[in-house]
């Protein structure tokens, strides 16, 4: 069964840890990150972008593979099935009613008032229902599904405290200095404003654009208050990656079998989501 991200975070947050946004691509990506969560005995959120919507033939197709999914493959660790980056409250009402257990709504890039009107009134009708809220404050860099900013603006923590206190939102990404994508350079995370916002919002708080964040950086993240973190491109750069070297190894001829090229294609993002579990601490904490 899904559940809402509200207590695997609150866990994660009052012990330490983090738990693991991934998002997943297809049928295969969904099937590979459940196993990896289901050996490790780790919670996990699945996240859902706009371009794995349109691609994976929308939001109800998604919900029934997931659960179908997690039913053939006997999964009974905490799965949330999540919208990443909603960006209306239509968007994620939608998602609500095709099943999903958690959204996130981005009012990021529009006035502070709107922002946190939409997001009051999509967290009672959330709560409602069982569903968690993610909301989000400041700017994340980089590109994302075609959502592109090219500047990163830290979270203002009054804001932050504000909009957690009237809406009552589960968890907040609050931007600071983390970018989606692949990164130039190395990321650098704003970690006494990270600290400072923490102990004013008290709820879990969510790092984005996990890919090219040092360990050491995650480690630091998750001991200043951050319960949740995004991780999406390195995955896929890790598929391309082991495809594009199947095809030089063996020659285009020699293969034959979608199936087997896509989940040798796996192996490595396995791999990766494994390390990741073990590094945020989710792994074995579900009992
Ligand atoms: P990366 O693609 O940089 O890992 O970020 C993922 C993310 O933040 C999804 O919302």
């Amino acid at each position: 069964m899904l559940v809402s991200m509200e207590n695997m975070l609150n866990r994660a947050f009052a012990r330490q840890y983090a738990v693991g946004q991934f998002n997943i691509n297809n049928l295969e990506w969904t099937g590979t990150v459940l196993k990896v969560a289901q050996q490790l005995r780790s919670p996990v959120i699945l996240g859902v972008s706009g371009g794995t919507i349109k691609h994976m033939l929308g939001l109800k197709c998604i919900h029934d593979i997931v659960v179908n999914a997690m039913e053939f493959l006997e999964i009974d660790v905490p799965v949330a099935l999540h919208l990443d980056h909603g960006q209306s409250y239509e968007a994620c009402e939608a998602a609500i009613k095709a099943g999903f257990s958690s959204v996130m709504f981005d009012g990021s890039q529009m006035p502070f008032a709107e922002n946190l009107a939409i997001t009051k009134r999509l967290v009672t009708y959330a709560h409602r229902r069982g569903v968690s809220v993610e909301a989000e404050l400041g700017t994340i860099a980089g590109s994302e599904d075609g959502i592109v900013n090219s500047h990163v603006i830290y979270a203002d923590p009054a804001e932050c405290q504000k909009l957690v206190e009237e809406t009552g939102v589960d968890c907040l990404a609050a931007a600071l200095g983390s970018t989606h994508g692949l990164y130039k350079g190395k990321a650098k995370l704003g970690f006494a404003e990270m600290q400072h916002i923490a102990q004013l919002v008290k709820v879990p708080l969510v790092l984005h654009g996990g890919t090219g964040i040092s360990d050491e950086d995650m480690k630091k993240a998750i001991s200043l208050g951050t319960a949740k973190i995004n991780v999406n491109t390195e995955n896929m750069y890790a598929w391309c990656l082991s495809v594009k070297e199947q095809f030089e190894q063996q020659g285009a001829h020699d293969i034959n079998d979608p199936r087997k090229v896509i989940m040798k294609g796996l192996q490595p993002v396995a791999e990766r989501v494994e390390e990741r579990m073990r590094l945020f601490g989710s792994a074995g904490q579900s009992l």
